[in-house]
Formats: structure tokens, sequence, C-alpha cells
């Protein structure tokens, strides 16, 4: 791969220790994947935040890194294990919590935004198109490179952070053009309406791409009007069920390409058998979470709306992001969220939490949040419309 005369220095370490183990990551996966050069990025955003997955190694090497380690362009971080602030309401083991508090302590030390949000986007890190970032959480990969029409890799903890620590990533995968063409047309039949039938849709689709290898990238027609909400669980879903990370869907998002020869038909079928899925028969639910990708301030203002002057009889979560939360308290959805006894969570979620074995079932209106879930968690699970959840949440 050939290296300017900065990224050589980088490499022989003449910019620190950090800069060096950063910029070696970044020139063995351009060796591996065949890259011809690094591209500068102007965006970051880091996963592997929570210290269940990270562990001692894990704090060990990052501590290393935040020595002399600096970002170089804006950075922000994935959901960590708990709610920074407020982890003693939701049950966080004391002892797991100045470990957490450890991870983000080594993250702020580089420069890294602690935000701990797995949607960026909606809390001003927000690349435009075109713009090469290199971001990891598989959502808001395929967010980025779908919806806004940045470029990005599918990164991992260890290569954001270097990609962040250096300003660069190595020029290969969905950087290039060629590499951005979908493989399989979809064609979308039924009314798709609301973040839960987002994520139906999305595991349906998501579900053929992942029996079939050369299909990465689908171009889906069919779909009239999708907001924001409805896009990232759709994005959420896809890139969980399919590892999709980027989608083309004709008249929403902003990418070109070539249409492909062949085309599926989605039908009712596809998305009842999804929601099939996604629902176990005889769920007991004694746990209620939205917010999966985190929660847009719409969302909770919705839900501030559908529950004021109720009061839930199952523990209840919204997760989402510190700042958008501190928009909630200043508009008053916090109080009367709160007031009606739902718990907010914002630095985590319900899967990066470890509050296995605390619940039976979960109910929640993300695909995702079902398959992780069960998954991770143990969890049957229920899925339904954000309505039907606050419905879940005020019955006995
Ligand atoms: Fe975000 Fe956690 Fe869901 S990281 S996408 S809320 S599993």
């Amino acid at each position: 791969m050939k290296l300017t005369q900065l990224q050589k220095e980088m490499l022989e370490g003449k910019h620190g220790y950090a800069t060096q183990k950063s910029m070696e990551i970044l020139n063995a996966l351009g060796e591996i994947y065949g890259a011809k050069e690094m591209v500068p990025v102007t965006s970051v955003q880091v996963a592997g935040v929570s210290y269940a997955n990270l562990g001692e190694p894990g704090l060990d090497w990052l501590a290393q890194m935040a020595e002399d380690g600096r970002v170089r362009v804006l950075t922000t971080l994935n959901p960590a294990g708990m709610d920074m602030e407020n982890w003693k309401v939701l049950g966080i083991d004391p002892e797991f919590a100045r470990n957490q508090e450890r991870v983000v302590d080594a993250f702020a030390k580089m420069g890294i935004i602690t935000t701990c949000t797995c949607t960026p986007y909606l809390v001003g890190n927000l690349p435009h198109f075109g713009e090469h970032i290199a971001w990891a959480e598989s959502s808001a990969v395929c967010f980025a490179n779908s919806v806004i029409g940045a470029k990005t890799n599918r990164e991992g903890g260890p290569s954001a952070l270097a990609a962040a620590l250096t300003g660069y990533t190595p020029l290969y995968g969905y950087h290039l053009e060629k590499n951005r063409q979908a493989h399989v047309a979809f064609t979308v039949t039924p009314l798709v309406k609301g973040s839960a039938q987002f994520g139906a849709l999305g595991k349906a689709i998501g579900d053929i791409l992942e029996s079939k290898t050369e299909w990465a990238i689908p171009y889906i027609t069919g779909i009239s009007t999708a907001d924001t909400d409805e896009l990232k669980a759709f994005c959420a879903s896809i890139a969980t069920y399919g590892g999709t990370a980027l989608f083309h869907m004709a008249g929403i998002t902003p990418d070109k390409t070539k249409i492909p020869p062949e085309t599926i038909t989605i039908t009712e079928k596809h998305l009842t058998k999804a929601e099939e899925e996604l629902n176990e028969e005889g769920a007991v639910i004694d746990f209620v979470s939205i917010g999966c990708p985190h929660a847009s301030l719409r969302e909770i203002r919705y839900i501030a709306e559908l529950v004021d002057g109720k009061q839930v009889k199952k523990e209840t979560w919204i997760t989402t992001a510190r700042p958008t939360k501190q928009v909630a308290d200043q508009m008053g959805y916090t109080q009367t969220i709160e007031a009606a006894g739902i718990k907010f969570a914002c630095d985590t979620c319900c899967v990066v939490a470890p509050i296995k074995g605390r619940f039976t079932g979960l109910c929640t209106d993300s695909a995702k949040g079902c398959y992780y879930g069960r998954g991770r968690n143990n969890f049957q699970t229920k899925h339904c419309s954000l309505e039907e959840c606050i419905e879940e949440a005020l019955t006995e």
C-alpha cells in the first residue's frame, strides 16, 4: 500500500505510541483487503464500549492507547454497559459501574465525545453525502451508507479507534464506488408503516440476503415514504438479519445504483412470517424496552403523549442518547414519562447492559432487540408497535 510521508512517520512511531499502533492496524487491514492507499476520514464512531464485552484485557489495551493517543476527527462512542449517571436506579452492580467508568474515562482522555449512543447521527455526529467516515455499530453503519450516502466499512472497535487516532482508513470496500452497486432487487408490495413493521421488513429481506453470499446489497422498491425513525429501525434490522451495510431504497435513499436483473417480490406472507419468528408464543412479559436503536426526540415526545397521567405496571425502559434526553428534560417529556413510572436508560441499551437473568420476557418494537434479547439475554420476546409496547407496559 502506498503511504504518504505523514502516514509513514506515523508507522515509524514518530507521532507517538498510540498513533503507531493505530497505523499498524490500518496498514495490516489495507494489506489484507488490497487497498492501494489510505483515505482521510471526517467522522468516527467507536464500538466495544461495554465493560461486559471488553473485560480487563480490553481495558488494559485502551489504557495504553490513552497514554498518548488523541483523536484527530470528530469521534463518538457506542452504548456502554450502563447509564453513566443513573446506574443505581437501573440496578447495576457497583463493581461493574466502577469498571465501566474506567473504560469511558480512557475514551474521554483520548478526546472522544462520550455520548455513548448507537444513533450518533441524531446527536451531532452527522456526516454528509459522499464523505468518507469510519464507523463501527452495524445499524449506524447501515444508516450512514444507505440513508445519508456517506462511505464507511463496517469497522470493528480497534479499527475505528485507529481511524480516529490517525484520521485515516484504508481505501477499500464500501469506500469505493464500484463496491456500492446493488446485487439483487426487492419489490415490496404491502404497505409498511411504523418502526415495528419496518423492522419486520428488514428481517424478511435480511433473511433472504443471508441465504446467498453474493447478495450483499439490495435495491428496494415499493416504499413510498419512510421517516427517520422507520429507517433507523429498518437499518438495525436488515443489518442484524442480513449482515447488510448498504441498501438502496428507490425514491428514499440518495446513492445511485445500477438496477440488478433479479427481482424478488416481498408479500404480506414474508412480513407475517417475520413477525411470527420475532414473537414467541406464550412469552411471559415482565420487561418493556423502547429505543433500539436509541430513541429519537420524536419517539420520546410520542411516548409522553401516550402515558400522560397513567402508570406502568411492568419495568419499562426508554434507551436513548443523553443529549436527546436533555432536550426531552427541557420540554417536560421526561417528567411526564417518569411520572408514569418509566425509567430512562441513557448511554446504554437492553442488550449491552448486564441484565441477563433479571427478566423473563422482553416486549419491544425493535426487531434487532428481539434477536439480541433472545440470543444474549435468554429473554422470551414479543415484537409489536410502539403503541402496543406502551399498552403492554400499562397492563398487569
Ligand atoms: Fe443500539 Fe443497543 Fe439496539 S446498541 S441498535 S440499542 S442493541
